[in-house]
């Protein structure tokens, strides 16, 4: 068979897909495998299996990104590398990264069983804690392997339930011995699910991704004080809950005011001591600010930290913040766009550019070699829900359009 006319078997993707997803499994269809979690071992144990099965040689680096390593016919050559996460957020959906690994193995399994060996290695990468919804930063993994945190920093991370990062992944058993930064590569090729609705409304079967928005993450504290629901009169309440749904009703404000595709989350609410009749003491609220442009980005964040001081002043309240990720926008290489687009076009997808809404292990890959991305839609734009699905022959297509980049790519 030529090389231009080999696919990969879609049926042995979905079952890949099917047996990851029985793997921390919930109702609805999704996954709970919290980065560094039991569920999170189990997964990595199951890939490390299928890794060694099909001849990969695996290595594990100190912050737990897996490395399957497929010889090329010259061993000096610098791989070309694929992958993803199979980390989830505790609602997560099957295909949120997973994709990406278990395309990529795919794609090596599609060779062996033509016999093509390729000029460079290929490497098939698992990266740690892409969701950082436990341990943040997002993409933690992957900015440990490029350079962007050092491996100090990274395993002394704390976890939102109070964990070490370095403890937790000892725990695993994955604090592997292969330095970081292992196996650097020519070129980094993502596949993943777009998570976002314009594929899927457009009917495009493939995106290639030219960019990737900004992200500001912060945590923010407010200290007021606790007192009587009933006999506490209103002006004189220092209400850490009143200040949290504030803050909530804010970022949406400042969203719409913005416009230009600013987004803002407040994901995350606890409250103390969360009782009906006491007014609550304090409060600590998440803001996920995020912009392809990077002064509009700044200019939110200058925005939320004027609204903070302000809210601080008129109830009385303490409010502080501790950053938890900060990501510049991104542009990817736009030839691997170009490339991804091209064997697209030849296999008969529909296609277009796009830009990635989501953080990707791809943004901190671009920092160190060319890397682009391949979308495949989202039915329904819905993804970080355990309902997230992306029909059967779009799997295969986007597996097939990043089997032929490889391919490209390695030889
Ligand atoms: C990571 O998945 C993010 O975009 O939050
Ligand atoms: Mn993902
Ligand atoms: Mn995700």
């Amino acid at each position: 068979m030529k090389p231009a006319d080999l696919r990969i078997d879609a049926g042995r993707l979905l079952r890949r897909l099917e047996a990851l997803a029985q793997v921390g499994a919930i109702e609805g269809g999704g996954c709970c495998r919290v980065a560094l979690s039991d569920e999170d071992k189990a997964g990595r144990d199951l890939v490390c299996g299928w890794m060694r099965e099909l001849g990969l040689a695996v290595s594990v680096d100190p912050v737990g990104n897996i490395f399957g390593l497929r010889a090329g016919t010259d061993a000096q050559a610098a791989p070309v590398m694929t992958g993803s996460h199979i980390d989830t957020v505790r609602t997560g959906g099957r295909y949120d990264g997973n994709l990406g690994v278990l395309g990529g193995l795919e794609v090596v399994e599609s060779l062996n069983d033509a016999g093509l060996a390729t000029r460079r290695p290929l490497v098939v990468a698992v990266f740690t804690d892409e969701e950082g919804a436990r341990f943040p930063p997002d993409m933690l993994g992957s900015l440990a392997y490029v350079g962007g945190m050092p491996l100090a920093e990274a395993l002394d991370v704390v976890s939102i339930d109070g964990r070490r990062f370095g403890d937790e992944l000892a725990r695993i058993g994955y604090a592997g011995s292969a330095p970081l930064g292992t196996h650097k590569p020519h070129a980094y090729i993502e596949l993943h699910v777009e998570q976002g609705p314009v594929l899927d409304a457009e009917g495009i079967t493939i995106g290639a991704v030219e960019d990737l928005q900004g992200i500001s993450w912060q945590e923010v504290s407010v200290t007021g004080q606790s007192n009587h629901a009933g006999t506490t009169p209103m002006r004189l309440r220092h209400d850490a809950g009143y200040c949290a749904a504030a803050i909530g009703t804010f970022l949406r404000t400042l969203a719409g005011e913005m416009g230009g595709g600013q987004v803002c989350t407040m994901g995350a609410v606890t409250l103390h001591p969360n009782l009906i009749n006491v007014v609550a003491a304090r409060a600590k609220v998440t803001a996920d600010l995020r912009n392809t442009d990077e002064l509009r980005l700044q200019e939110a964040e200058r925005r939320l930290a004027a609204f903070l001081a302000e809210l601080a002043q008129a109830e009385g309240v303490k409010i502080e913040t501790r950053r938890l990720a900060r990501f510049e926008p991104v542009r990817f290489d736009a030839g691997l766009a170009d490339a991804i687009e091209r064997h697209a076009a030849r296999l008969g997808y529909t296609h277009r550019r796009m830009t990635s809404g989501a953080g990707h292990d791809a943004q901190m890959l671009a920092r160190i070699c060319p890397a682009a991305m391949v979308f495949v839609p989202s039915v329904g734009g819905i993804s970080h829900n355990p309902a997230e699905h992306t029909e059967p022959a779009d799997l295969a297509a986007g597996a097939n359009v990043l089997l032929h980049t490889l391919l490209e790519l390695a030889s």
